[in-house]
């Protein structure tokens, strides 16, 4: 018992670092990490002998890499983990290591995973030379702001130790790298197999003076923890509890870079709520009064407010995170089919996942012989493109080179991870897609011989949206159809439209059900519809948010678009024309809006 305590009170006093080993296929990878597990005394006792054993039972010759399958099939029985990452130690610090097999899983550690490198080791084989991947994984290392950098030319008894063969390597990679501002912190001549210089010098390259893999690793410096930087703690999960009668959230997340105290004033992006923490709740823990980064807790706050997971929560006394729909960005590809515009994607970043489109391409990089090509508009897999992309609502963020944590992306085409990338600068734009869609559709529009004006003329009226939000179950579909149905036997033209009507119809092969934006642009386009019609139209929307009101008064124009909300007001902008805070007197709630309707003079009681 008292020796366990002890362990694991040194293993928490040894730093601790992420690194991820890289390089074409092939050329060694899963092999320096099983030598450096095995020369490092890192294995599990009797693993070694026992891989050894099975190899020769069944006449396979050993490989080191086997031991990393051998320790995958023993972690996998437990929870799932990460199956490619590796524990060792040195006498400095203690490693978290990652066998990238390819550079997939190498982005998705990066930008998904806790387990981001730091620093990385990028193997080459001395026979094969340098292959097009090896550029490729170079340049991803820096896009990704990997700047602590370690060749290894590996397999150098394939050559016979030349020295020749590893200066021309060492020459020709270093080179490349300069192009791309990276300098490695050094070139290292091993053969993974034979265990030359991965820990501890050899007669074998008596002409190399430098150091060998494991202290080459021990000269990496440590990055500072990003609790000094400013905070950024996306959102996960808001758990509601009512079981009091109240209404109490918890706001679960990660602090990725910062701290949190209680009492301070926090404001949530891209909503812009604001308020303050009230607690901070550490799970299966007492209530704590600080949390920093690399932390993972829920937060309890003052005023209550409606926020999303997604999110990023930000100090009100800090610099905040950036807020745009348009971002440029540099994206590395990897899709079977190239990124092309039109086509919609989802976007992830830290916790929120958002629907995204190729807006514009303005360059493309081959990152293997760093050509660029400024007339391509797709990209291409393995291109790396700078290029604009627009999400289908204003994104929280921050830019690579600011705050990397909240810089780098995946996308994702067709449940995969397709692209990933980091985000250089925040486009300043008014127009977006929906503009876009608008003016083309202005344009092509059909036009009959009877005017807006003469249809207000006969239908005494003049036509808008009634769009109904608020909470959901709060009456708002049968108070909907009541208005409609006063209105009706009013003598005016008006019509209820359900959401789901709007979604009946459509090419089963189009999978809407799940896209709520895509959802609410057919409502928009079906309102417009209606309301060039003459007709006042009458829809209820659940929890809409800002955007999505105005995606839906875009798409409406140039009719007008009257709100009318039920409840709590939760737009953060002023957005509600008529709010009525319950619907128990449905009589009385619609001669509320039928008033603000005659006094806006849609309804138009004697016309001349
Ligand atoms: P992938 O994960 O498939 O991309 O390969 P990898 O880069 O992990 O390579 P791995 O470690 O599996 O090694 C590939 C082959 O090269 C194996 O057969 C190894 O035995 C061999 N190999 C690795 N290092 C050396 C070395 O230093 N010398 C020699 N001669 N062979 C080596
Ligand atoms: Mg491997």
């Amino acid at each position: 018992m008292e020796t366990t305590i002890k362990k694991q009170e040194n293993k928490a006093s040894l730093e601790q670092m992420n690194i991820v080993v890289i390089g074409h296929v092939d050329h060694g990878k899963s092999t320096v990490v099983g030598r450096l597990l095995a020369d490092t005394n890192s294995l599990p006792k009797g693993k070694l002998e026992d891989v050894k054993d099975r190899c020769r039972r069944s006449a396979r010759p050993f490989e080191y890499a086997f031991l990393l399958d051998a320790l995958k099939d023993e972690q996998s029985q437990g929870i799932t983990i990460d199956s490619a990452r590796c524990f060792f130690k040195s006498k400095k610090r203690s490693y978290i290591i990652i066998d990238a097999p390819g550079h997939i899983e190498f982005l998705k550690n990066m930008i998904s995973g806790a387990a981001r490198a730091e620093a990385a080791v990028l193997v080459i084989d001395a026979k094969e030379g340098v292959q097009e991947n090896s550029r490729r994984h170079g340049y991803l290392l820096s896009i990704l702001g990997v700047k602590q950098v370690l060749v290894l030319v590996n397999k150098l008894d394939l050559v016979d130790y030349s020295q020749q063969k590893f200066e021309a390597i060492r020459d020709e990679y270093s080179d490349f790298l300069k192009q791309i501002n990276t300098v490695p912190l050094g070139f290292v001549p091993v053969s993974a197999r034979d265990g030359v210089n991965i820990v501890g010098d050899s007669p074998k390259t008596s002409w190399y003076n430098g150091n060998s893999l494991l202290d080459l690793l021990d000269s990496f410096a440590k990055e500072p923890k990003p609790v000094d930087m400013p905070l950024r703690l996306p959102l996960q999960d808001v758990y509601k509890f009512t079981e009091q009668g109240d209404d109490r959230r918890v706001f679960a997340g990660r602090v990725e870079t910062g701290k949190i105290r209680c009492g301070d004033e926090v404001v949530f992006l891209p909503s812009g709520k604001k308020s303050k923490v009230s607690s901070i709740e550490a799970f299966n823990a007492d209530k704590k009064d600080i949390s920093v980064a690399g932390e993972s807790m829920g937060i309890t706050l003052e005023k209550q407010i409606y926020v999303q997971s997604g999110e990023v929560m930000c100090r009100s006394d800090q610099v905040v995170a950036q807020v745009a729909s348009q971002i440029k960005v540099n994206i590395f590809w990897m899709g079977n089919q190239p990124m092309i515009k039109g086509k919609r994607y989802k976007l992830k970043l830290a916790t929120s996942r958002v629907p995204v489109w190729l807006r514009s391409v303005e360059n493309v990089l081959d990152a293997s012989d760093l050509t660029t090509d400024t007339t391509k508009q797709q990209i291409e897999r393995h291109d790396v493109a700078e290029c604009i992309i627009e999400t289908v609502k204003p994104l929280a963020f921050d830019l690579t080179q600011e705050i990397a944590q909240m810089g780098r992306f995946v996308i994702i085409d067709n449940y995969e991870i397709a692209g990933g990338g980091v985000i250089l600068d925040k486009v300043d734009t008014r127009r977006d897609r929906i503009d876009d869609r608008v003016e083309q559709r202005e344009r092509n529009w059909e036009r009959s011989n009877i005017t807006p004006s003469m249809r207000e003329a006969r239908n005494k009226q003049r036509s808008t949206l009634v769009l109904v939000t608020g909470e959901v179950d709060t009456g708002k579909i049968d108070f909907a159809k009541a208005l409609e149905q006063e209105f009706f036997e009013s003598g005016r033209q008006v019509y209820y439209l359900g959401l789901s009507n709007s979604l009946l119809g459509i090419d089963p092969g189009i999978d809407i059900a799940g896209e709520r934006d895509e959802q609410i642009r057919r409502l928009g386009e079906i309102s417009h519809l209606f309301t060039d019609a003459g007709i006042i139209l009458i829809t209820s929307l659940s929890d809409a948010d800002d955007f999505e009101v105005d995606m839906i008064k875009k798409l409406n124009q140039p009719s007008d678009c009257v709100v009318v909300n039920v409840g709590q007001n939760r737009f953060v902008t002023s957005k509600v024309d008529l709010q009525l805070e319950t619907l128990d007197n449905i009589p009385h709630a619609i001669a509320r809006v039928g008033e603000h309707l005659k006094k806006k003079e849609y309804l138009v009681e004697y016309h001349l």
